[in-house]
């Protein structure tokens, strides 16, 4: 499925898949016609996918339409604000510090658990204001829901399937009610903290419920930390496999962001995203039916040779660099200021400590293997 990753593009920019019942679109335009004509292409997914499918409800900003999306979005927005992830920034740099001072000294460290697991997941613990020493639950669920999403159908029925859906809405239910646990006490004692910000934002007189603060903080705790576990990953990947370009952008540090952005084009963490059509459309040279279930592979399009040259290789001079690793428009990626931040500082931070790091070619890194997912869980590098 990750036909990408071995740098072949395919033949038909959207095309439907019979066993799954579902479209693909694997082109850049395509993929920014639908991303930019949410009237016509819905988030709300619970319009054709089966009840079985829906993992969360209430709250769930990934999944709905204007003007509910609009509201919501704007409440959450109040809180998450660019100013509130610019101030992590002292944060981030000492956890990271703190992080590879622990594994100080060694020949070889492994950078998902020594470094790029543990540092998104403790900065969003911190930023909603529970205790980074539970975030072993947090990780448990979500390895748990990582290691059953497998190949997705729609038409076929599967008993693999079903187990999958079961095991992750048994995590989701785990960590909703440890978060509602928190919300409740919010309400009583209120905190400096995200959870509380939520639970006390107001906009045009409406808050957001329980459930919809539950439900985001949820959202926030999944998102906010596996992306940005494989964005950082992926990164000293591209640039394990271009020594020339750690060398480069160690000595001009102004580089490093746009690093992080080739990387996000060359290997977008979130491959794939969903949409329903609400009418009949054309779409490239396809006509799509009302109500049928749209997959726009994000990382194809990232590498759509009409859009990038030379798409398949790592060139981090790339000027624009328009990569739709954070979707675009209405849905564009609310935790991106905090996912780019992270990136620069944990990239600078290695580049002050590491003149070098490689990849060990006894021990080569691996990867996740849930096709909807780039990146990986493990990667030894060899620090000298
Ligand atoms: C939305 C990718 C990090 C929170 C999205 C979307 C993408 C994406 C592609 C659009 C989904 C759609 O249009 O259907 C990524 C990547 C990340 C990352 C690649 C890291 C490298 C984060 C972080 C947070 C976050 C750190 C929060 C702490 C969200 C939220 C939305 C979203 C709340 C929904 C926005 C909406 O629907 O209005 N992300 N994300 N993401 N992301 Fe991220």
């Amino acid at each position: 499925a990750q036909f990408w990753l071995r740098g072949k593009q395919p033949d038909q920019p959207v095309c439907f898949d019979v066993a799954a019942g579902v479209w693909n679109v694997y082109g850049f335009p395509e993929t920014l016609a639908v991303l930019s004509d949410p009237k016509k292409f819905s988030s709300d997914t619970a319009r054709v996918v089966p009840e079985q499918f829906h993992l969360l409800a209430d709250g769930n900003l990934g999944e709905l339409d204007p003007p509910r999306h609009t509201k919501l979005r704007k409440l959450v927005s109040h809180t998450f604000t660019p100013k509130v992830v610019a101030g992590l920034e002292p944060r981030i740099a000492a956890l990271t510090h703190e992080l590879l001072d622990a594994v100080a000294g060694r020949p070889r460290i492994e950078l998902v658990a020594d470094l790029a697991y543990p540092l998104p997941v403790t900065v969003i613990a911190d930023l909603l204001g529970v205790p980074a020493s539970d975030r072993h639950l947090f990780k448990e669920s979500v390895d748990k829901m990582v290691g059953s999403s497998g190949q997705f159908s729609l038409v076929h029925h599967s008993e693999e399937q079903d187990s999958a859906l079961r095991t992750t809405k048994e995590q989701i239910e785990n960590i909703a009610g440890y978060l509602r646990d928190h919300v409740a006490h919010r309400r009583q004692r209120p905190r400096t903290d995200l959870l509380t910000q939520l639970v006390e934002a107001e906009v045009d007189g409406e808050r957001l419920s329980d459930a919809e603060v539950v439900n985001f903080a949820i959202i926030l705790l999944f998102a906010g930390h596996i992306t940005t576990t494989m964005l950082l990953g992926n990164t000293v990947l591209c640039l394990d496999a271009h020594p020339e370009q750690f060398a480069k952008a160690r000595a001009d540090r102004s580089i490093v962001p746009a690093v992080v952005e080739e990387s996000l084009r060359l290997f977008s963490p979130f491959a794939v995203i969903s949409r329903v059509t609400t009418a009949d459309v054309l779409l490239g040279e396809q006509h799509l039916p009302a109500d049928q279930l749209v997959r726009l592979w994000l990382a194809a399009a990232n590498r759509d040779p009409r859009q990038f040259a030379d798409p398949n290789s790592f060139d981090p001079t790339r000027d624009p660099n328009p990569h739709l690793g954070f979707g675009r428009g209405i849905h564009f990626c609310l935790g991106a200021p905090l996912a780019r931040l992270e990136g620069r500082v944990v990239l600078n931070i290695l580049f002050d400590r590491f003149a070098h790091l490689r990849s060990d070619p006894d021990d080569p890194p691996r990867f996740i293997p849930a096709p909807s997912l780039t990146g990986v869980s493990k990667f030894p590098l060899l620090t000298s």
